[in-house]
């Protein structure tokens, strides 16, 4: 393991400006719906009006003689897709396995029945409004009530917690519901696909290009190298973009089907219905504790619906077995089948929604214990992971909840509901703690420095709008001293050497030690280069005797000033370039997590202003402190959590997907009707990063922070709207109506 350099710390953890700002505030970023092609056609799928049952008929003949329309494709046109096997994320991995047109059952509003394909995207709209489709009408349920846990199994459990919980002194036991969530980034999902008679070129919103490539090529029945998958920018993702959904083969038939190139740009409506979203969540906690306020027991049982053709595990239940040092625990999950599309990873899936409940509850035991909830945390601190015996890599969660207090002001709090005043307004304070794996994933990069004193690093990951471009850029100038200006930075490509996906936080921890491997490869051909080059002022020394820094080869005793410009030796070398290779391996079965419990923790501490008399709540400060390891770009990093907490206020207050249980349809399916903060909504933000590099991790010692900060922020949020109103609600989002006559803070 190398050393940390000057060099490098010049760049790394310095705030460094977006390297692809520019092209993205000029417009010239390339997005998929910007991406043209000549010949281009436009395709627009037919979604069903019905959420369960099966289609009857199907008349397209009046749409196929509009003009423009090239084609209806539909079951009996659309050819042969295949199921994927195994379902994996080495291989391939979806959350609606079912292809397109599979077959004529209904199992969700919204399904595609049906596909357009025309000269313009407006010929194919009004040719798919006027496909008609009946149908044989089967019960559905969409409802958001998930039953009783009978069917619940267990995935963590220790000691005897029903023994516990019965004889403690002090306890609660307390049901929490989270709502469907769905992904709204600004972006719309879209496939731009060109079949060029051999293979298959996608230009997909993905945020794991190489899962999309592998999951393509199976439904498709081809070999990895006729698929080819581009995402070049993303307008962000959440998650919904991680894996394929069937609008891409929908894209690919119609590219099939005729002869040439197809773009099919999914609407907001569509959003709501066939990409995704976060499951309804339903978990009961039972917390017991003695006098003291020491755990003696927790239990999680949680539920979440799924769709009818796929499971997907919203995993509520992943931080609960080590937050706290507890003896008594069991934590059990079980799924609950609705006539919805398939869930699928959100934004801090699992996490999120798991520790609005489990830090509910820590609130609730600390009001019920009279102690002051975050002492009530610093007292259950546990010294090991204790569900698994391991050692934490590094935990500084003690930390975030004194700094952020301190930070907050957290020493002036009274506890008495309605009891703080400012300005005429009731005060509510909360905290909330969250935790967040660490994880990485396989990589692989290429860096060539080039003669002409430029360099250029290549790696198939993705930026999803968070500052991947960036962090390249950081980590081949932390190795060469060059400029990230000089730095070409290229991701986004099946061709290119394998990168991890957009998700699980991942990239920056993935790509570390393949980027450096990479860079220092070519740094070393530069350094063995320049001894051996004629006319070299460094003739006859070995690699070992020369150092390269601020983009100059140098004697290791001398200042890089003296030294040379790498582009002159490679020059001289007659070399156009220098070029390196790098690889890492990693995944959910990374052999580091036998020997330790990698996490990132943090602590956010909530302030709402409440207005009685006009029933007016508003999330009015919020800090934030947040133990990530080191963070490599705290200008982009400091974005992330910040994003994060205003979501984290939309989670607490606005968002929730409407079911309409008539027609089973996702009904407040636009940005008019799916209320997410606004600016007037965000409260005022404070973000801290202790900084504490987790270098078992890897040589920088950097976690990931695109999930943590959603974590835990809803709890702080809901136990401020208790402290200023008196009302505790465990249905989220809070809504006005729930806080209508609080009798408390008038
Ligand atoms: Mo994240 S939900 O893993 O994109």
């Amino acid at each position: 393991m190398s050393t940390v350099t000057d060099t490098l710390l010049s760049v790394i953890g310095q705030p460094q400006a977006r390297v692809d700002g520019p092209l993205k505030v000029s417009g010239a970023a390339t997005y998929t719906s910007d991406v043209d092609l000549p010949d281009l056609l436009h395709a627009v799928p037919v979604c069903s009006t019905i959420a369960s049952g099966r289609i009857t008929s199907l008349e397209f003949a009046a749409a196929q003689s509009m003009p423009g329309v090239h084609a209806v494709l539909h079951r009996g046109n659309i050819g042969r897709f295949y199921r994927i096997s195994g379902n994996s994320m080495d291989t391939g991995f979806v959350d609606e396995a079912r292809p397109p047109f599979d077959d004529d059952v209904i199992r969700y509003y919204g399904q595609y029945v049906a596909l357009v394909i025309a000269d313009t995207f407006e010929s194919a709209s009004a040719a798919a409004a006027a496909v008609k489709v009946g149908y044989d009408v089967a019960p559905h349920d969409v409802s958001d009530e998930l039953g009783g846990y009978e069917n619940a199994h267990v995935e963590s459990e220790r000691g005897d917690p029903a023994r516990a919980f019965d004889s403690a002194p002090v306890k609660l036991d307390a049901t929490y519901v989270t709502p469907v969530e769905t992904h709204n980034p600004i972006e719309l999902h879209a496939t731009v696909a060109q079949w060029d008679g051999e293979g298959y070129t996608f230009y997909e919103t993905s945020q794991a290009v190489s899962n999309h490539q592998g999951t393509l090529m199976q439904m498709l029945g081809l070999p990895k190298e006729k698929v080819r998958v581009i995402s070049r920018f993303l307008g962000s993702g959440f998650g919904g973009k991680l894996w394929m959904w069937p609008h891409s083969l929908l894209a690919a038939a119609a590219t099939r089907h005729t002869g040439r190139p197809v773009k099919l740009v999914i609407n907001r409506k569509m959003m709501f219905q066939n990409v995704g979203h976060r499951p309804v969540t339903q978990q009961r906690m039972r917390l017991s504790a003695d006098r003291d306020g020491k755990l003696t027991s927790i239990r999680h049982e949680y539920l979440n619906h799924t769709a009818i053709a796929d499971d997907y595990q919203e995993t509520c239940g992943e931080i609960t077995p080590f937050l706290y040092s507890v003896p008594n625990l069991r934590v059990s999950s079980g799924l609950v089948k609705r006539h919805v599309g398939s869930p699928t990873a959100m934004r801090g899936p699992g996490a999120v929604p798991g520790l609005y409940g489990l830090e509910s509850a820590m609130n609730e035991l600390a009001r019920e214990l009279k102690i002051d909830p975050v002492e009530l945390r610093l007292k259950n601190e546990p010294r090991v992971d204790e569900s698994t015996g391991l050692p934490f890599s590094s935990r500084h969660l003690a930390e975030c909840l004194r700094t952020g207090a301190e930070k907050f002001g957290w020493g002036q709090r009274t506890p008495e509901v309605g009891s703080m005043k400012r300005d005429g307004l009731t005060l509510g304070w909360g905290v909330g703690a969250c935790g967040w794996p660490g994880v990485r994933f396989s990589a692989q990069a290429s860096v060539d420095l080039r003669a002409d004193g430029t360099a250029r690093v290549v790696c198939g990951t993705q930026d999803i709008g968070t500052g991947t471009y960036t962090i390249l850029a950081q980590l081949v100038a932390s190795q060469t001293g060059l400029p990230l200006d000089s730095i070409d930075v290229e991701l986004g490509d099946t061709m290119q050497p394998l990168g991890p996906i957009s998700g699980g936080s991942a990239v920056t921890a993935s790509v570390i030690p393949a980027v450096l491997q990479a860079a220092r490869a070519a740094v070393d051909i530069v350094l063995a280069r320049a001894g051996a080059v004629a006319d070299s002022p460094f003739k006859g020394a070995k690699p070992e005797e020369l150092a390269f820094s601020a983009g100059r080869v140098h004697r290791k005793d001398a200042a890089a000033e003296t030294g040379v410009p790498y582009g002159a030796i490679l020059e001289a070398a007659k070399m156009y370039s220098a070029s390196g290779n790098g690889s890492a391996q990693g995944g959910f079965d990374d052999p580091l997590k036998k020997e330790y419990s990698i996490y990132s923790y943090g602590a956010h501490f909530a302030e709402v202003t409440w207005q009685p008399e006009i029933a007016r709540l508003q999330v009015s400060r919020v800090v934030s402190v947040i133990d990530a390891g080191r963070i490599l770009n705290p200008f982009a990093g400091r974005n992330q959590i910040e994003g994060a907490v205003v979501m984290g206020v939309g989670m607490a207050l606005f968002e929730h997907t409407m079911y309409d249980s008539r027609n089973g349809a996702p009904i407040n399916s636009n940005l008019a009707d799916y209320i997410i903060p606004s600016h007037a909504d965000s409260p005022k933000l404070d973000v801290t990063f202790l900084d504490y590099p987790d270098t078992v991790f890897n040589e920088l010692g950097a976690r990931g922070i695109a999930e943590i900060g959603l974590a835990g922020i809803a709890s702080a949020i809901t136990d401020a709207v208790h402290h200023a109103t008196g009302v505790r609600v465990r249905k989220l989002p809070v809504m006005i109506e729930d806080l209508l006559g609080a009798e408390q803070g008038a």
